[in-house]
């Protein structure tokens, strides 16, 4: 029952009676509103910040490699499962400007922990410092420890040990500019990991990169999509996701599945609704193809898993050959960047071959990532739009070119 809205602190054992209405302190608790962050890798966080928006969030503040935003703990599985270009989403416990040990201690032990770690929680505590004064970021993870420690300890009325057997509550401790932000990471492993890639080649794409390059087109699932150079099949896989509006996470398992405050109605009810929201008879027109025939073995057998696996078509192919037969088409590339000493001249060919055969095409939008310094100049053309990301620690540009319409 969610009528109730108060601030309840009782103690995570205690039951609350009521007439006849018996609950669990963990469904009771109603933590009115938490603060959200979904961090990104550089240059994606406006495109998260827009999947945010899309969900239903407002007042969503973009910034440095992380949108920030009010929810409540029933949109912790929410975001989890939707979020298709995030890392990991985190919970901010508090920040506070800290120069001090003694400051970081004090403001540290002020927050509210037993709110949100159990009794019986394991929480090892990681930690990073840029331009501040408290830069031993070992000293600054043993300082929040002790932190916490004690004000459980004395929360929990406990006299002896934590025991810490029990859910798993990764803190970070993350210094900037002598402001400390405190958070827990609800997600657990990074959300790039969506349970579906069970193999891949040299240098695969990670899957929140995929998806922001397709959200960065306009395609939504309409129109014939293409990956030439496919490799394990990442994106014509998120692709898949996003024409079929399948929630990414939706595979997988999450941290703060175990932890009390964040009901297991709550991920109940998110599961149910991206099972609502899936729409697996709409039907999609995609393709993936590698010079590799090892590669598509792979971009199969990731589709399987994924369990898009008749969805997808993946054939080995030249990218040379490649001859559209329908209008407006998207597509979407990671080519081979020709970094390797010899591979340089190859890679041009291909370049140059691919924007040969895409003039012929005008109602094609082609979007291609790549490192190489000079490629609209060996493509051919110049692009309508591009945008800096990293690849990784590579810095690359999304050459986006528009189709006519
Ligand atoms: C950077 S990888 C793509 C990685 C992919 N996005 C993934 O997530 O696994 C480039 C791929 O292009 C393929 N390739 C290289 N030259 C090609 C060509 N001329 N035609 C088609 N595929 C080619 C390689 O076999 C390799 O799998």
């Amino acid at each position: 029952m969610e009528v109730f809205s108060l601030r309840l602190q009782f103690s995570r054992r205690m039951k609350v009676e009521w007439g006849t209405i018996y609950f669990e302190y963990k469904d009771v608790i109603s933590m009115d509103k938490i603060t959200l962050i979904a961090t990104a890798a550089m240059g994606l966080e406006g495109i998260v910040g827009q999947e945010l928006r899309d969900l239903g969030y407002e007042n969503v503040k973009v910034e440095n490699s992380r949108a920030v935003f009010e929810a409540r703990p029933s949109d912790i599985p929410r975001v989890n499962l939707w979020l298709r270009s995030a890392d990991r989403v985190k919970l901010l416990v508090g920040k506070f400007n800290a120069y001090s040990f003694d400051e970081l201690f004090e403001n540290t032990k002020a927050l509210p922990w037993e709110q949100f770690i159990s009794e019986d929680g394991e929480f090892p505590v990681i930690g990073k410092s840029k331009k501040s004064k408290l830069y031993s970021v070992p000293d600054c993870q043993a300082i929040v420890k002790k932190a916490i420690v004690e004000r459980m300890k004395q929360k929990y009325g406990i006299a002896d040990r934590l025991e810490e057997t029990g859910a798993f509550y990764r803190v970070e401790v993350d210094i900037n500019k002598d402001e400390a932000w405190l958070t827990l990471d609800t997600s657990g492993s990074g959300l790039h990991k969506r349970g579906y890639r069970v193999g891949q080649g040299e240098a695969p794409l990670k899957e929140t990169l995929a998806a922001a390059l397709i959200q960065v087109t306009n395609w939504r699932g309409d129109a014939p999509f293409v990956d030439l150079f496919c490799g394990s099949g990442t994106i014509p896989i998120e692709a898949a996701l996003i024409g079929q509006n399948i929630a990414p996470g939706f595979n997988r398992e999450f941290a703060s599945e175990n932890w009390s405050f964040v009901s297991d109605r709550y991920w109940d009810a998110a599961f149910e609704e991206a099972e609502d929201k899936a729409q697996y008879d709409h039907p999609v027109n995609i393709q993936g193809m590698d010079i590799d025939p090892k590669m598509i073995e792979i971009s199969k057998a990731n589709a399987m898993e994924a369990g898009l696996g008749e969805l997808i078509l993946f054939k080995q192919m030249q990218a040379r050959d490649f001859k559209p037969v329908e209008k407006g088409g998207y597509l979407v590339s990671n080519p081979p960047y020709g970094e390797r000493i010899g591979d340089r001249k190859e890679v041009e060919k291909t370049y140059r071959q691919l924007g040969g055969t895409m003039k012929d095409f005008p109602t094609w939008s082609v979007y291609i990532l790549t490192a190489h310094p000079q490629f609209e100049k060996v493509y051919g053309t110049e692009a309508t739009k591009k945008r800096k990301l990293f690849n990784g620690f590579i810095e690359t540009n999304y050459y986006q070119f528009f189709g006519r319409k």
